[in-house]
C-alpha cells in the first residue's frame, strides 16, 4: 500500500479515503463513458483545511491530484488516467452555504454545493441565481466555476465567469488563497480569480465561491417556434432583442434530427406541431412583474410578418412550459442513449452561424453517407452543439471517420474565427485539438501560468494543456 494512504486516513478519517474498486468506480468513469481510469484513492475532505492537507500531503509524496465535483463534465477532465497513481479529490462533502447577503445580492457557497441547491436557496431568499444547465441536478459550484459553464441563460446573464465575485482556492502547494471578497470593485493588481475560472482544476482547487444574485423573475413566457431556416434563427435574434429588451433570457436552436432523438428516447417527450420542420427555436422571456406574455406574442407576430416563422406554440401553463423545455434539456441524455456520438461544442460569430451549417453539413454527409447531424445549442451566444450520430446501425463507420469529420468541422470553425470549445472546456478530449487551433503565443502564455502556479505539474495532469 502506498505510504500516503495511512497518512491521509490519519489526517482526514477513514471514511474520507476510498480505495475499494466498488467504492471508487463511480469516480473514475466520466458521464459520457468515453473516459475510464483508475485512482490510487478517492479522497473526500469535509472542509477547506482537509482539502489543503490532502493537497499538501500529495505534493510531498509526489502524487497527482484530480479535482472532481459532480463528474458531469463532457471532456474527461474530472477522471484520472489509467495509471492508478493519482488521487481523485472529490469536493462532494463540501456542501455548506456560508452566507447570503440580500442587500449586496451575493451568496457564498462551498464547492460541493450542487447547482440546483444554489438556485433553490436563492429562490427561497426571493432572488435568482441564473446559471442553468441540463446537468444542474448534479453539477457543482466548483465544477461550474472550473469549466466556466454556460447553459441556456448566458444570453442574458453571461457565463459562470460573469457570475463569480470571489473565490477560495487551495493552491498546488497546499496554501489557501482567500479571495472570497464580495466586492463589485477591487482594482488592486491582477484579478487572480480569473486564473482559476475555466482552468479545469489544473491550477488549484476551488473550495468556495461568492456568487452574484439577481432579482427573481417569476413571470415567464415560453414558446417553441418552427423556423423557416437556420438563417432565421440568427435573423430573429435582433428582432427578439428589439421587441423583448432585457426580458429575453433564452434563444436556443434545435435541428430536426436532434428533436427526433428526444422524441425517441425521452419518455413523455412530444412534438407540439402537426407537421415536422427542419429547424426549431426555443425562446423564453422572464421578468419580475412585466407581462412578458404580451411581449412574446408581439415579437412572434412581427417575426411571422417577416417570414421568419412557420409556426409557433406558446406554453399556456407550467406543464406545457416543462414539455417544451424537455425537448431541449433532454438532448444530451437522448444522444447518449442513442449510442455513439461525436460531440462538437463550437462557437462561431453569430452572423456566420447559418453559413457554417449550410456549408459543413453537406461536406460531412459526402464523407459519410447516412451520418446524422444532431445540431442544437445556444444560438444566442453563437454556440452550437454540432454533434454527429452514426448512420443507423453503423457505429463502426462513424468511429472510423470521426477524426476526419472533426478535422473538417474544426477547420471550418477556425476559418470563421470561432472556438473549438465554447463551454465544455478542453479536458482530455480536446487538448490535442488545442495544439492545432490555439496559437503558439497563447499556448506559451498558458504554459507559463501553469509553471508558475503548479511547478510540480501535479494538479490535474494530462488535462487542458497539450
Ligand atoms: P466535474 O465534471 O466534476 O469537473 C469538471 C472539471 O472541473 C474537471 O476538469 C475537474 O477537474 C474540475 N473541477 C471540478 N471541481 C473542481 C474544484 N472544486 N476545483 C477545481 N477544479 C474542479 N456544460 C455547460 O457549460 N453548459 C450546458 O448547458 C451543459 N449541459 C450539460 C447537460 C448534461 C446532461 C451534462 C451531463 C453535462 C452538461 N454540461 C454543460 C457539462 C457539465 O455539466 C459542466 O461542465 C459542469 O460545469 C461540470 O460540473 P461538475 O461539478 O460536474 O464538474
Ligand atoms: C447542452 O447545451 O445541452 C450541453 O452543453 C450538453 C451538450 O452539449 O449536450
Ligand atoms: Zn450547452
Amino acid at each position: 500500500m502506498h505510504s500516503l494512504l495511512p497518512t491521509l486516513r490519519r489526517t482526514l478519517g477513514d471514511d474520507a479515503v476510498l480505495t475499494d474498486a466498488a467504492d471508487t468506480a463511480g469516480y473514475v468513469t466520466d458521464w459520457t463513458g468515453a473516459f475510464a481510469g483508475a485512482a490510487l484513492a478517492v479522497v473526500r475532505p469535509a472542509d477547506t483545511a482537509g482539502v489543503a492537507d490532502t493537497v499538501r500531503l500529495c505534493a510531498q509524496a509526489g502524487v497527482a491530484v484530480v479535482p472532481q465535483g459532480g463528474n458531469t463534465g463532457l471532456v474527461g477532465g474530472a477522471v484520472p488516467d489509467g495509471s492508478g497513481g493519482d488521487v481523485v479529490l472529490s469536493l462532494e462533502r463540501m456542501r455548506r452555504v456560508r452566507g447570503l447577503d440580500p442587500v449586496g445580492d451575493t451568496i457564498t457557497v462551498e464547492a460541493g454545493v450542487v447547482l440546483r441547491a444554489v438556485q433553490e436557496r436563492a429562490e427561497a431568499a426571493g432572488r435568482l441565481f441564473p446559471l442553468s444547465l441540463g446537468s444542474e441536478g448534479s453539477c457543482t459550484v466548483g465544477g461550474t466555476v472550473s469549466t466556466n459553464a454556460g447553459g441556456t441563460a448566458v444570453l442574458r446573464y453571461g457565463m459562470m465567469r460573469e457570475l463569480v465575485l470571489g473565490l477560495e482556492v487551495v493552491l498546488p502547494d497546499g496554501r489557501v488563497w482567500d479571495g472570497l471578497r464580495a466586492l463589485r470593485k477591487d482594482n488592486t493588481g491582477y484579478d487572480l480569480k480569473q486564473l482559476f475560472i475555466g482552468a479545469e482544476g489544473t491550477l488549484g482547487i476551488v473550495t468556495a465561491a461568492v456568487l452574484r444574485l439577481f432579482p427573481a423573475t417569476p413571470r415567464r413566457a415560453t414558446a417553441l417556434v418552427a423556423l423557416a431556416s437556420a438563417d432565421a434563427a440568427t435573423e430573429l435574434l435582433p428582432l427578439l432583442r428589439q421587441e423583448c429588451g432585457g426580458t429575453l433570457t433564452t434563444w436556443e436552436l434545435l435541428g430536426r434530427q436532434a428533436m427526433e432523438l428526444v422524441l425517441t428516447h425521452v419518455p413523455g417527450a412530444r412534438d407540439p406541431f402537426d407537421s415536422t420542420h427542419e429547424w426549431y427555436g426555443l425562446v423564453e422571456l422572464a421578468a419580475g412583474s412585466d407581462d412578458v406574455g404580451e411581449r412574446l406574442e408581439a415579437a412572434l407576430h412581427a417575426a411571422a410578418a417577416q417570414g421568419l416563422l412557420l409556426d409557433a406554440v406558446i406554453a399556456g401553463n407550467p406543464a406545457q412550459r416543462t414539455s417544451l423545455w424537455t425537448l431541449r434539456e433532454g438532448l444530451a441524455e437522448a444522444q447518449k442513449l442513442d449510442g455513439l456520438s461525436v460531440k462538437h461544442d463550437i462557437t462561431v460569430p453569430i452572423s456566420s452561424l447559418a453559413g457554417f451549417v449550410a456549408e459543413v453539413g453537406p461536406r460531412l454527409r459526402a464523407l459519410l453517407p447516412g451520418l446524422r447531424l444532431v445540431t442544437y445549442g445556444h444560438v444566442g451566444d453563437g454556440n452550437l452543439h454540432y454533434n454527429l450520430s452514426a448512420p443507423v446501425g453503423d457505429e463502426a463507420a462513424l468511429r472510423a471517420a470521426a477524426g476526419e469529420l472533426t478535422g473538417l468541422i474544426y477547420d471550418a470553425v477556425a476559418e470563421r474565427g470561432g472556438s473549438i470549445s465554447a463551454e465544455h472546456g478542453l479536458g482530455v478530449l480536446k487538448r490535442g485539438a488545442a495544439a492545432t487551433y490555439k496559437s503558439e503565443v497563447e499556448l506559451d502564455l498558458m504554459r507559463a501560468v501553469k509553471r508558475a502556479l503548479d511547478p510540480g505539474a501535479l494538479m490535474n495532469p494530462g488535462k487542458v494543456l497539450p
